[in-house]
């Protein structure tokens, strides 16, 4: 079933110039979408759009069978949940345990059983020590954590991150992605994830390539990577694999399964055995 299902969406911020030209997508449920795009292509304006956070106008949005409008946003935002690029934007509590609260609490979950999730999901993301902690005292990579285990703990259907995990360090992407994907794949729950991770992007399952407010290019990873020049002339990185099997290519190695690590490193091997 298709969870999202926008069509022919514009939008602009002022009266002259479009930021969201003619954009129609869909996303299935249960699925791992990826957004990726140079800044300024109009990635953070869809991400706002979906939520409701910008009026479109015009085309349509559909999340869950409703229409995205007036009437119906207060129904939208409680399946659909955004991790902010600026967390900045995202800190309204006193403390860290208030802003996890405050999601709880537009879920109406009853207030007896708040403590236990916050402490769940503030554990989650290593941030449990910090639950009496001012939101705004903490350092980016922090506000980023507290960010994600807010909407991580809302119970939702639909969770967009738009770069999310930009300002953790190597390590910390790496736990975060882990926890992500680990409750994207027990709770069915659909990601929409604006990256410039290249290696996310091929774990994803549909992605999205933007430019200068339009989708240029979408399918699977795989599809979208065999358009490397166009993906080259909109200076997007290729993921590390695809790059190594076509060096290894170039010099005589054959690949059964595209795009996979290990027929790299064997091919890596053999390599070294062979100097
Ligand atoms: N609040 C705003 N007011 C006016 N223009 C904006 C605003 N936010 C973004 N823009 C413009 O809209 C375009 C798309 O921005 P954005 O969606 O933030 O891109 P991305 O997230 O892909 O970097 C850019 O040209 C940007 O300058
Ligand atoms: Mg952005």
């Amino acid at each position: 079933m298709e969870i999202i299902k926008v069509k022919n969406l514009n939008f602009s911020y002022d009266e002259t110039t479009p930021t969201i030209k003619d954009v129609s997508f869909s996303v299935e449920e249960g699925s791992y979408t990826t957004i990726v795009g140079h800044n300024g292509s109009g990635k953070s304006t869809i991400a706002k759009l979906l939520d409701g956070l910008l009026e479109k106008k015009s085309g349509s949005i559909e999340i869950g069978g409703l229409e995205l409008n007036e009437a119906n946003i207060y129904k939208i935002r409680e399946q659909v949940g955004i991790v902010f690029q600026n967390p900045d934007n995202q800190f309204i509590g006193a403390t860290v345990a208030d802003d996890i609260a405050f999601g709880l609490e537009n879920q109406q979950v009853p207030s007896d059983e708040m403590p236990k999730i916050i402490e769940q999901y503030a554990k989650k993301v290593n941030m449990y020590d910090f639950l009496d902690k001012e939101p705004t005292k903490l350092s980016g990579g922090q506000k980023q954590r507290v960010a994600i285990a807010g909407v991580l703990a809302m119970n939702l259907k639909v969770i967009i991150l738009d770069e999310a995990t930009s300002m953790l360090d190597p390590q910390g992407k790496v736990e975060i992605n882990a926890l992500v994907n680990e409750l994207h794949e027990k709770s069915n729950l659909t990601i929409i994830s604006i990256t410039h991770d290249m290696e996310e992007v091929l774990r994803s399952d549909h992605v999205l390539v933007m430019d200068n407010g339009e989708v240029k290019i979408s399918g699977t990873p795989e599809e979208v990577l065999s358009n490397e020049k166009e993906l080259i002339d909109l200076k997007l990185d290729l993921p590390f694999v695809y790059k190594m099997q076509k060096e290894l290519y170039n010099v005589g190695f054959e690949f059964e399964k595209q795009l996979e690590l290990e027929g790299v490193v064997e091919s890596l091997c053999q390599l070294n055995l062979k100097r």
